[in-house]
């Protein structure tokens, strides 16, 4: 197997065989016991019994900060899991007014009320009432009984409460992108290790079996020596309104100001909000880190590349919205991005819109939402004993859940979310400024291109410029 083994350098090859490090247990156990004291104290108490197997003091008391799209698969991933209890809700967002379909709840009254109803289905009474919706998320954050938060609001509030999250003492399950820019994935780094929390990234193919396969595959040199990957966004599924838009009302019981946060002010457009605001630049990154989070985590993975990134990035025809539409990010995806190892991986819109597809000398392997190769025997192909082994999760929740009661780094840690959305965001800025860029994966600069370097960051208003 040795002969066959891929070229990739060995610093860049990680013989991980558990997701990550042990961390120091502190505190959760206190926490966990205070947080099931204020629980039980509660007039609508569910007995451990009919809440499922564990014991209280097993329990992670749960806080979801955003009740939007996302939150309708991740909710009930969270709920069916027995020794997780929701205890607050947290959106700007009071009610759905029906952004998708009348029926699909959203906003954080529903949202209460739909955890509350799943808990009081369990009880005798038939009644529950534990759980809290809050607008502000500092005010969840302040409660001594969560021991973790979900946050799965736009990518332009990601940094911010993941800090103020970390300083509170909470875990966290960061939904993908990790962050808005490299800047502030730096920053999530920096807080996540120097709190001594866990965080997980909302990337879940890490915990599917067939990524893993594949990943494992190129990683033994199965197809030989990686010379290319291939990585699929989807198209634009929305057109926002082109150059001469006009401002809406905000709706009644959508705190608009809340929403925008730390973003640049802006006039309101139902466009600009729910689910669409990932096509706008000052709150997201368009498919590339939408869609990119997933096929670039996926190519980082099988190239064992969590600690860096590539070397080289150029623009390939990358095409945008005309100048002055709301939309801002590009509607076509087209980079090309160098790694030290000289492979090479391009990124583009093509359906089906996730996956990546791995060339080597030997063969190659196309991995998503399913798998094909050559040769095809690798389908069945078994990774012998003295081969490389990735860490196994077959449930991302589950995953996070254990992580945080294990006190140790969960399968998509905080510098492995970091450096996927970090190769979207350098994809981005090459597209944005049509022109070939070096980067220095180590020092995470730009080399002598200032413009490029400017478009690391971004700005953040009063009161969400926080002190490092
Ligand atoms: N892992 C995946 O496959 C996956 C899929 C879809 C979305 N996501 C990610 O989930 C996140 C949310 O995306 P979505 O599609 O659910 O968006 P969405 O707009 O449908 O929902 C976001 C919710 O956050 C709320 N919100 C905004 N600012 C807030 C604040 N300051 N405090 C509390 N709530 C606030 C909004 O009102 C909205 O209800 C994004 O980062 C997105 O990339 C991940």
């Amino acid at each position: 197997m040795n002969a066959r083994r891929t070229k990739l350098a060995r610093s860049q090859i990680d013989r991980v065989t558990s997701p990550g490090r042990r961390l120091p247990r502190r505190g959760f156990l206190a926490r966990a016991a205070a947080g099931v004291a204020s629980l039980w104290a509660a007039p609508y108490v569910v007995p451990a019994t009919a809440l499922g197997r564990m014991a209280p003091s097993n329990r992670v008391n749960l806080a979801m900060i955003g009740a939007g799209n996302q939150s309708t698969v991740d909710l009930p991933a969270f709920l069916a899991l027995d020794d997780v209890q929701l205890v607050a809700v947290c959106d700007v967002n009071r009610a759905s007014f029906g952004y998708r379909s009348p029926e699909q709840f959203l906003g954080r009254e529903p949202v209460r009320d739909q955890i509350n109803a799943y808990y009081a289905k369990k009880t005798r009474s038939g009644q529950y009432r534990g759980c809290d919706a809050y607008v502000d998320f500092r005010e969840l954050l302040a409660r001594p009984d969560v021991d973790a938060v979900e946050i799965v609001v736009p990518d332009h509030w990601h940094a911010v409460m993941t800090v103020l999250a970390c300083r509170a003492g909470k875990d966290i399950y960061c939904q993908k992108p990790l962050s808005l820019c490299i800047r502030e994935g730096q920053e999530m780094v920096r807080a996540v290790r120097k709190h001594d929390r866990i965080l997980q990234t909302g990337s879940q193919y890490r915990s599917s079996a067939l990524v893993r396969h594949a990943c494992e595959l190129v990683r033994n040199g199965r197809i030989g020596t990686l010379r290319k990957i291939t990585t699929l966004v989807a198209e634009n599924n929305f057109t926002g309104p082109g150059p001469g838009w006009k401002p809406m009302p905000v709706p009644e019981g959508f705190d608009y100001p809340r929403w925008l946060g730390p973003a640049p002010q802006a006039a309101y457009h139902k466009d600009r909000c729910l689910y669409r605001f990932r096509f706008i630049l000052d709150y997201s990154g368009g498919q590339t880190t939408n869609f990119g989070a997933h096929s670039n985590d996926v190519a980082q993975w099988a190239m064992g590349a969590d600690a860096t990134g590539p070397i080289e990035v150029e623009d390939l025809g990358a095409e945008f919205p005309p100048k002055g539409s709301l939309f801002t990010t590009a509607t076509k995806v087209h980079f090309r991005a160098r790694y030290a190892n000289g492979v090479e991986l391009v990124c583009r819109t093509r359906a089906p819109g996730f996956g990546a597809r791995f060339e080597g000398t030997e063969g190659w392997i196309q991995v998503g939402y399913k798998f094909d190769s050559s040769p095809a025997s690798l389908a069945t192909a078994k990774i012998g004993p003295g081969e490389i082994r990735l860490p196994v999760s077959d449930d991302h929740y589950r995953n996070f859940i254990d992580a945080v009661k294990a006190h140790r780094d969960p399968i998509s840690p905080v510098e492995t979310g970091h450096r996927t959305a970090s190769v979207c965001h350098l994809g981005n800025i090459a597209m944005q400024l049509h022109r070939k860029l070096r980067w220095d994966p180590a020092g995470e600069v730009f080399l002598g291109d200032a413009d490029a370097n400017h478009l690391l960051s971004r700005g953040r208003r009063e009161p969400w410029k926080l002190s490092p």
